[in-house]
């Protein structure tokens, strides 16, 4: 038996009982006579005090001690063993370890080489050990979800065929026939399509994606996608399910009871705040700025007027110490108005503006919510508004009262195509069905889940039709020939009585950057690949030499 107790449970109610311990090293500090020794296991560390400083022992040994629990002089009140420390009476060095490359107490630039070379003994810090433990807790909760909602879960194949269908496919060597290869999944996205074909009525799974782009904060060439989707529905069906599930996760992870996820076009979300992904929390957005490119009389002549948005703000408490915001306080009909010139701030006559009808618009309350703050500012130069948007983001971004605040969105209605050098694509997918199933109006049935103004997700209604997807990939530029080859039997598959069906496709790890508020989801993937897609740990890719079949 290596121990009878872990290094994170042992407290006063354990004094003079003899234990067994085993576990890192994780500090040593000599006194007079006496060793002291921090010792680290997964669930925490305890204080061993041994009798001598005649112990060849090094940071990150593998030891094993028995001693006596004795009450503390002086609590630490830092950790959960604090009132407690071992008294050693025998200590046996289970591993020795060489010098640790880098010190696992310490926060590194992500990017650090060696994080990602010594991966496995950076895992011994504590805020990655943390992450993985709630990551674990997180997957839990989703798959409970799934299970008390009776979706089926069902894996997938990740040998697949290589399809055109959005970001670059990974391939993998066919052993059999030179020239022949296997593609690695972006998403079970067809798949999970002919599950539904296949009468499968819920199905959910949770399962690694590949994409071949570079890494980012928010990127990785594998992830981990929640994919679902669901027959006989529609696009509110679909809503309803995502919203029960963020209120089921914010209720278990923050005990959160009360949250209002907001559902709006995509037309409307643009003209509000002029980005795909608004965080509704504290950003400061750009009005769309043409509107505002006006000289409104002879009075501004000189001037542009910017409209900055500061959504939700209302509902923010207790942000108001600062001077901007101080500023903001001597709101009229909570519109103010600045003049930010020479770096001084002042606030303009509102009467002025009341007139301008362009202004009305906007604070139509149709995109505006009156928890909402505008702001106006009538600049000189757009090098102001930049400083002052810069400011007030600042500012809020340190404001640690937004720190349990969620505001989910659910944006729908895209468009169907975009269209670039002489070419459409698909807004989201080749599957996606057109907005009432016509195609004229160039609108998609698809939607978007953004959180706190990360993209966490997005799905679609699906196409049913062999024809209407024939169509499809015929504007997105793909050749008969093409289509037969990469398509043909999903083509078919949809003449043999296919449901109306749709779902969507969640990132995990940004799922969790956006429920736990942070930036880098490599902070939550246990090996994650470098910003080249490389594992420095594994040193792959690696080169192939003379491929043999
Ligand atoms: P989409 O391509 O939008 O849709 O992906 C869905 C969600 O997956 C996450 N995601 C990523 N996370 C980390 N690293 C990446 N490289 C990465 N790429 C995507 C995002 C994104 O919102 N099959 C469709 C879903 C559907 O229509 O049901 C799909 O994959 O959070």
């Amino acid at each position: 038996m290596y121990r009878t107790h872990n290094c994170g449970e042992l407290n006063k109610k354990h004094c003079n009982s003899i234990v067994k311990l085993s576990g890192w090293v994780h500090s040593i500090r000599l006194m007079k006579k006496i060793t002291f020794i921090d010792l680290r296991d997964f669930y925490g560390i305890t204080q061993l005090l041994i009798p001598t400083i005649k112990i060849n022992i090094k940071k990150e040994y593998v030891i094993q001690i028995i001693g006596k629990v004795v009450k503390r002089k002086f609590p630490n009140f830092n950790i959960n063993t604090g009132d407690i420390e071992i008294y050693v009476k025998k200590i046996k060095i289970l591993n020795k370890s060489i010098k640790i490359p880098i010190d696992i107490n310490k926060e590194y630039n992500k990017n650090k080489v060696k994080l990602f070379k010594y991966r496995y003994i950076y895992l011994r810090n504590l805020n990655l050990k943390n992450n993985l433990i709630i990551k674990s807790k997180i997957l839990n909760i989703i798959r409970k979800f799934f299970i008390i909602n009776n979706f089926l879960e069902i894996e997938t194949p990740l040998l697949v065929k290589s399809t055109s269908e959005g970001a670059r496919n990974f391939i993998v060597l066919y052993r059999k026939k030179l020239g022949y290869y296997y593609s690695l999944p972006q998403s079970p996205q067809t798949f999970k399509q002919l599950l539904m074909i296949g009468g499968i009525d819920k199905y959910y799974q949770i399962v690694k994606c590949f994409r071949d782009e570079d890494a980012r904060k928010d990127r990785q060439p594998e992830f981990l996608q929640l994919d679902l989707e669901m027959s006989f529905i529609n696009r509110k069906n679909i809503f309803n399910i995502i919203i029960k599930l963020i209120k089921y996760l914010l209720y278990k992870i923050h005990k959160i009871k009360f949250i209002n996820i907001k559902i709006l076009s995509y037309k409307n979300i643009i003209k509000k705040y002029n980005t795909e992904k608004p965080d509704l929390r504290y950003k400061v957005y750009e009005l769309n700025n043409n509107k505002f490119k006006y000289n409104i009389n002879n009075k501004f002549l000189n001037y542009k007027i910017y409209g900055l948005i500061l959504p939700n703000y209302f509902n923010i408490v207790g942000i108001n110490k600062d001077v901007i915001i101080n500023l903001l306080k001597n709101k009229i009909n909570k519109i103010l108005l600045y003049n930010y010139k020479n770096n001084i701030i002042n606030k303009l006559d509102n009467k002025v503006f009341n007139k301008i009808k362009l202004i009305k618009e906007l604070i139509n309350k149709e995109f505006f919510s009156n928890k909402d703050l505008l702001l106006f500012l009538i600049l000189k130069k757009n090098k102001y508004y930049k400083t002052i948007k810069n400011k007030i983001n600042n500012f809020l971004l340190k404001s640690k009262y937004l720190n349990n605040i969620y505001i989910p969105i659910i944006i729908y209605k895209f468009p169907l195509f975009k269209y670039k050098n002489g070419k459409y694509y698909s807004y989201h997918h080749p599957f996606t069905k057109p907005y009432n199933n016509k195609l004229k109006n160039n609108l998609a049935d698809s939607y978007d889940l953004i959180i706190n103004g990360i993209e966490v997700g997005s799905g679609s209604i699906r196409i049913d039709n062999s024809k209407m997807q024939n169509k499809v990939f015929k504007i997105l530029g793909l050749s008969n020939n093409k289509i037969k080859k990469e398509f043909s039997f999903f083509l078919k598959s949809l003449k043999f009585g296919t449901p109306p069906h749709g779902g969507i496709g969640i990132g995990i790890d940004r799922l969790i950057l956006s429920l736990l508020n942070k930036n880098n989801i490599i902070d939550f993937i246990a090996f994650p690949k470098n910003y080249l897609n490389k594992d420095l740990m594994i040193k792959t890719p690696s080169k192939i030499k003379n491929i043999k079949i």
